[in-house]
C-alpha cells in the first residue's frame, strides 16, 4: 500500500455545501459564513484506488471548511486553516498534501504552505496535470471538428496565473493569434515579454494582450479560462458563433446561460479525469456518498486529486507543481505517469453536441 496522501477540498459555493449539509438550505448566508470560519479542518473520507500498475493508494480528504468566495474576502483567515489543516495532515502521517481548488490560489499558490512545512510534508497543486490534461481535451474537439488550429484564434484568460501562464507558454506558437488576458496590464506585458524572450523570431502582432475578456472571447474560436474568480465572467453574448471553450476554474467562469442557451459552443470541463479502477471509499462524512462530497460521478476526479494519487503511487516526495511558474518537464513527466498508472481525460462537455442547422 502506498501513501497515505492528503487532499484539500471545500464547497467552492452554496450548492456544494447544501448538497453535503442540507440542513443549510434555510440558514441566513452571513450566519453560514460566520460558522464555517469557526469550523477546524477535518478528515471527509478515505479512500483507496488501485491504479494500472497494481499499486494500491490509500489517501484522505481533508475539508478546509469555507466558501471559494471566503477564500478571496479573507486570505488569512484562509492561510491559516490551511495551515491547521496541514498541520492535520501530518498528523494522520501523510507525506504529500494535494492542493485542491482555492486553497492553491491562496498563500502564494502553495509556497507559503511548501516554507512552514519544509521536510514534514510535500504539497502540489496539481496545475502539471490540470495543464496537460486540459490541452489534451481542448486539443481532441478541434480534431474532431477536422479544424486546424494554425487558422484559429485562441484566448488564454487568467493568462497570468499557475495554470493559465503554463498554458499560454505551451500553446502560443500553435495558434494563428493568441490573445493574453487578465487584470493586471502589467503583469500581461511581462508574460508577452517573457515569451518574445525565449522566442526573439517570433512574430510580436500575434500576441495580444488585453484586460478585456470580452474583446478577445468575441474573437476567438477557442477560449481557455483559469481564473482565481469565483464569478461567471464569460456572458451568452460574449462568445464567437461555434467557438470551443475550456473551463478549468474552480467554480466555473461560463455562465450558465452560456450553458443553456449558447448551442452553437462547445464547453468543456478542463482537468477532468477518470481513475483507473473504481476507488473504495470509508468513513464518509455525513454518510453520504463521494459523489457529493467531490462533486462528480464515481471514477471521475479532478486532475489536481488524480496528480496527487500518481505521484503518491510514485512515491514521489518533492514540492511538484507549487508557485506561479510550473516547470514544463513536470507537465511531460506527469502525463508520462498518469498513462502508466491508466489514468484517463474524460471529455466532460456541459453544452449538447454542436447544433449546426
Ligand atoms: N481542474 C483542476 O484540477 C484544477 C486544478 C488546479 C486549479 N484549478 C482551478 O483553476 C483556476 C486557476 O488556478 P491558478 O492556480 O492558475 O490560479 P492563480 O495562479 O491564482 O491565477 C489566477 C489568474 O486569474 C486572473 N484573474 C483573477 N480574477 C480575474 C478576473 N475577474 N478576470 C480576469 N482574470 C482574472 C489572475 O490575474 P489578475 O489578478 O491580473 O486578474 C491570474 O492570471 C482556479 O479556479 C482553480 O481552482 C483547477
Amino acid at each position: 500500500m502506498k501513501g497515505p496522501f492528503g487532499f484539500f477540498i471545500h464547497p467552492l459555493n452554496y450548492n456544494d455545501l447544501y448538497r453535503v449539509m442540507p440542513e443549510l438550505i434555510n440558514k441566513r448566508p452571513d450566519f453560514i459564513e460566520g460558522i464555517l470560519k469557526w469550523i477546524d479542518p477535518f478528515v471527509a473520507a478515505e479512500v483507496e484506488i488501485k491504479t494500472k500498475t497494481n499499486d494500491v493508494v490509500f489517501g484522505m480528504f481533508i475539508v478546509i471548511p469555507l466558501l471559494a468566495k471566503q477564500f478571496i474576502e479573507d486570505e488569512k483567515l484562509a492561510v491559516n486553516k490551511l495551515i491547521k489543516g496541514s498541520n492535520l495532515a501530518v498528523k494522520l502521517g501523510t507525506k504529500i498534501l494535494g492542493l485542491g481548488a482555492f486553497t492553491s490560489v491562496v498563500g502564494r499558490a502553495g509556497l507559503t504552505l511548501v516554507n512552514l512545512f519544509k521536510e514534514r510534508l510535500y504539497f502540489t497543486s496539481g496545475a502539471s496535470y490540470t495543464v496537460a490534461s486540459s490541452l489534451e481535451v481542448v486539443d481532441y474537439n478541434i480534431k474532431q471538428l477536422n479544424l486546424n488550429k494554425k487558422e484559429l484564434i485562441v484566448s488564454v484568460i487568467g493568462a497570468t496565473g499557475a495554470i493559465g501562464k503554463a498554458i499560454s507558454h505551451l500553446i502560443y506558437k500553435d495558434y494563428k493569434k493568441i490573445f493574453l488576458v487578465a487584470r493586471n496590464k502589467s503583469r500581461l506585458n511581462s508574460l508577452k515579454n517573457e515569451i518574445l524572450l525565449n522566442d526573439p523570431y517570433f512574430n510580436k502582432e500575434n500576441i495580444i494582450v488585453s484586460t478585456s475578456i470580452s474583446e478577445a472571447t468575441k474573437v476567438s474560436d477557442v477560449v481557455i479560462i483559469a481564473t482565481s474568480s469565483p464569478k461567471e465572467l464569460i456572458d451568452v453574448n460574449d462568445l464567437k458563433y461555434n467557438s470551443i471553450v475550456c473551463d478549468i476554474s474552480m467554480p466555473h467562469n461560463v455562465s450558465k446561460e452560456v450553458i443553456e442557451k449558447r448551442k452553437d459552443v462547445i464547453v468543456i470541463e478542463g482537468g477532468i479525469i477518470r481513475l483507473p479502477s473504481t476507488p473504495i471509499f470509508r468513513k464518509l462524512f455525513n454518510n453520504i456518498s463521494f459523489e457529493d462530497i467531490i462533486g462528480y460521478p464515481k471514477n471521475n476526479v479532478l486532475a489536481c486529486m488524480a496528480e496527487t494519487i500518481i505521484l503518491t503511487a510514485e512515491n514521489i516526495n518533492e514540492n511538484y507543481s507549487i508557485g506561479r511558474n510550473i516547470d514544463s518537464n513536470k507537465i511531460t513527466k506527469i502525463k508520462q505517469l498518469a498513462d502508466k498508472h491508466g489514468f484517463t481525460v474524460e471529455n466532460s462537455i456541459l453544452t449538447n453536441i454542436r447544433n449546426n442547422s
